[in-house]
């Protein structure tokens, strides 16, 4: 496995991937890597013929009152993890490799990052898609892989490359989870035993909605509030939105006629954890 931390290194690396007519996948991570994130890696080895990992905690997703600095940077074990999953080459850049001057060029995309994390998190979409596009101009992958576990990002990510005929293809992986039903996230290390059995009421109270559309309730304000009735059995847990949203625009609906997405941000002592279901009626 190679490990390229400069754009130049990187770019050789795929050239030569190129020149033997092999098919580029990129995971895009920040590191702090769990099977959630290996699980992207599984499916891009599917799916391509060399994969390409970045790990890099881009600065400009986090607000000013977020993790940035204390996001867990657990190099050496990534590198590990990635070899034994038969990545071949690891793009970890610094900031200052990505970033050599202040950011004058965004990319944002708008409406569907203003709703959901969009609201606690300003600014934060406008990182994740100008750090993407970046990424996707450096390793010009065919596909890139992102996880169901961010769906507010991933659908994102598909409008901006829709939107800017980037000649890509995104994949969505579905969401691994811990034992207890808790999505697997780099931040579930700030949580204390306690508050990771708190956590898992988060995927008890999806379940709830998921019964509750099986056997045919459609109205979101019923649902909700049954699902919070769930969370709210947990003291530490502070809940941020719990929504039903269309899963184009990502707005709020009060019926479930189409599909649609339930996601749930809340906050664990320091920790924000977010989850979330898609809803297909259709089946
Ligand atoms: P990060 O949080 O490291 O996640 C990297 C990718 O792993 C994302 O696509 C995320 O949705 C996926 N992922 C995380 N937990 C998962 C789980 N339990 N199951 C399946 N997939 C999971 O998301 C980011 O980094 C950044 O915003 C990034 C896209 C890298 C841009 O900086």
């Amino acid at each position: 496995m190679k490990v390229s931390q400069t754009i130049r290194s990187v770019r050789k690396n795929v050239k030569e991937a190129r020149k033997q007519d092999k098919t580029i996948g990129l995971v895009p991570t920040m590191g702090a890597l769990h099977a959630g994130h290996l699980s992207l890696v599984e499916a891009a080895k599917k799916k391509c013929d060399y994969v390409v990992v970045s790990i890099f905690v881009n600065p400009t997703q986090f607000g000013p009152s977020e993790d940035f600095e204390k996001y867990p940077r657990p190099i050496d074990d990534d590198l590990q993890k990635c070899e034994k999953a038969g990545v071949d080459v690891v793009f970890n850049p610094s900031a200052n490799e990505m970033y050599p001057e202040k950011v004058i060029t965004w990319v944002n995309v708008e409406k569907i990052t203003d709703n959901l994390c969009g609201h606690s998190r300003p600014g934060h979409f406008r990182g994740v898609t100008t750090v993407c596009a970046k990424l996707f101009n450096i390793v010009s992958p065919d596909m890139a892989f992102f996880g169901q576990k961010d769906a507010q990002q991933a659908i994102v990510i598909k409008r901006m490359v829709a939107d800017l005929n980037m000649p890509l293809e995104i994949v969505v992986c579905p969401i691994v989870r811990e034992k207890s039903g808790m999505a697997m996230s780099s931040r579930n290390k700030y949580l204390s035993e306690q508050e990771r059995v708190d956590a898992s009421y988060i995927y008890k109270s999806l379940q709830k909605c998921k019964e509750m559309i099986d056997s045919g309730s459609r109205n979101t304000k019923t649902i909700i509030n049954e699902m919070r009735n769930i969370l709210e059995q947990k003291e530490s847990i502070k809940i941020e939105y719990i929504s039903i949203v269309d899963e184009k625009t990502l707005e709020n609906i009060d019926y479930i006629k189409n599909n649609a997405l339930i996601a749930i941000a809340v906050r664990i002592g320091l920790t924000r954890l977010i989850d979330n279901f898609p809803i297909d009626i259709t089946v």
